[in-house]
């Protein structure tokens, strides 16, 4: 009798708990901004899926070129990409929360890799001139930002004719943005689709500047 009272009463709390949560993942999707850096340490853990050797394989980075990484936070990619575009390549490390590039900045240099160049920047106004990126990626960073139209139509400026864009997204993720969706405003600002991997829930997919 008293075990099954604590049994409806646990049910009872786990249910109000999964409401809260839903509630706060809607609030927090209908207001993008910044991944707190208080929650960094959701960005440290294992990924399925939008794995680092997946997101490698996607944007295929080769020695001496030149990467934008939108919204590096705490590093998690950054290392392996860097590693691929040696000798000669960099990569251009971008996020608009100075704590984060510092995380990316300790997390690189530990490992030993000297080529990226880690930037304070808001991804909707870049600091960079046309054309300069043999490729850009983002995971993870879309959905935290209002103007998607804008980041997108800012990275098709800063990519080289030919230029490979990659983005990746997990579920549950709150700021979690379908493939169909950046697929419809990738191809409004120019980008075409080019290739995926994964399922609805998450993956990595990748787009093309077309050659002039
Ligand atoms: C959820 S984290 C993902 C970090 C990293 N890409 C990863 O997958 O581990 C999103 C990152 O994007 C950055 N970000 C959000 N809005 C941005 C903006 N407008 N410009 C540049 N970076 C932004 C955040 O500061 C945060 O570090």
């Amino acid at each position: 009798m008293i075990a099954r009272r604590t049994v409806r009463r646990l049910g009872a709390l786990g249910g109000l708990v999964l409401v809260a949560g839903l509630a706060y993942a809607l609030r927090w999707r209908k207001n993008p901004s910044p991944c707190p850096y208080s929650q960094r340490v959701w960005l440290d853990l294992p990924r399925p899926v939008i794995t680092r050797s997946r997101l490698r394989e996607l944007l295929a980075p080769r020695p001496g070129e030149d990467v934008l990484e939108v919204g590096s936070g705490t590093g998690y990619y950054t290392d392996s990409v860097a590693q691929a575009l040696e000798p000669g390549g960099t990569v251009h490390a971008l996020d608009v929360q100075r704590r984060m590039l510092e995380r990316t900045r300790a997390r690189t240099s530990a490992r030993g890799s000297r080529n990226v160049a880690p930037v304070q920047a808001d991804v909707r106004t870049l600091p960079y001139p046309d054309d300069g990126f043999d490729a850009a990626h983002l995971v993870a960073v879309l959905g935290e930002v209002p103007d998607r139209e804008r980041v997108l139509s800012e990275l098709h400026r800063v990519l080289k004719p030919g230029g490979r864009l990659v983005v990746g997204e997990l579920l549950p993720d709150p700021h979690f943005v379908a493939l169909e969706t950046i697929h419809r405003r990738a191809e409004r600002q120019g980008f075409r689709f080019d290739d995926y991997v994964g399922t609805r829930f998450g993956y990595i997919g990748r787009f093309l500047v077309p050659v002039r």
